[in-house]
């Protein structure tokens, strides 16, 4: 699996990537709105057993390279989830800290958006905004996603679900 966008390239998951995911989900500042810091051994361990499925599953989160530095900066891609009791393909996107601003969220978002609808032939897709992550939601908007309704999470936490769908793209 590859996407190639003007400064970003997404592709399948490799063992040697699981360092840099690791520290990526370890970081507070990245993960304040996503259900806090996950322990950087066991993440690594899980990317690297990740890293062996084959075939790789279609659904998934793919590291982000970028292409200027060759680094690992960010993981962004799809999620089942399954939302008030529908089952959904959620978009995430999350970046490092020293690459925020730069509009790579809204790059990477964007072209995994035409991959779902386009290469996945999916009909509709989501993202679950915690309604104090101005940024995150300012992405979901920028891709063309639409405020749909609110939900309460198993987590106790009430999330905005933006939507969109094919037809509508
Ligand atoms: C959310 C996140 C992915 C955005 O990454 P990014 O590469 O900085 O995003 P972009 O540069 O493409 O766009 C960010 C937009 O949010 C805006 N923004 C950033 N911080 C903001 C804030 N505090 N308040 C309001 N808007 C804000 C930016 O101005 C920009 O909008 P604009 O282009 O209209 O000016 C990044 O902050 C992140 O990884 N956060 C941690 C993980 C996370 O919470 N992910 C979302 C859940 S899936």
């Amino acid at each position: 699996m590859q996407i190639e966008t003007e400064r970003l390239l997404l592709r399948s998951l490799r063992t040697d990537d699981a360092q840099a995911l690791a520290t990526l989900w370890a970081d507070p500042k990245v993960t304040q709105y996503m259900g806090g810091p996950r322990d950087r051994e066991k993440s690594r361990q899980g990317f690297e057993e990740d890293a062996e499925l084959s075939p790789p599953p279609e659904i998934d989160l793919w590291p982000v390279v970028e292409k200027a530095s060759a680094q690992i900066i960010g993981h962004c891609g799809l999620i089942d989830k399954e939302v008030d009791g529908q089952a959904e393909f959620e978009l995430v996107y999350v970046f490092a800290p020293s690459v925020w601003g730069k509009g790579y969220a809204t790059e990477a978002a964007s072209a995994v958006k035409n991959y779902a609808f386009e290469e996945l032939g999916l009909e509709r897709i989501v993202s679950l905004v915690d309604p104090r992550n101005a940024a995150s939601e300012r992405v979901a908007i920028k891709i063309g996603m639409q405020f749909e309704k609110e939900t309460l999470r198993p987590s106790g936490k009430t999330l905005r679900v933006y939507a969109l769908h094919a037809s509508d793209d």
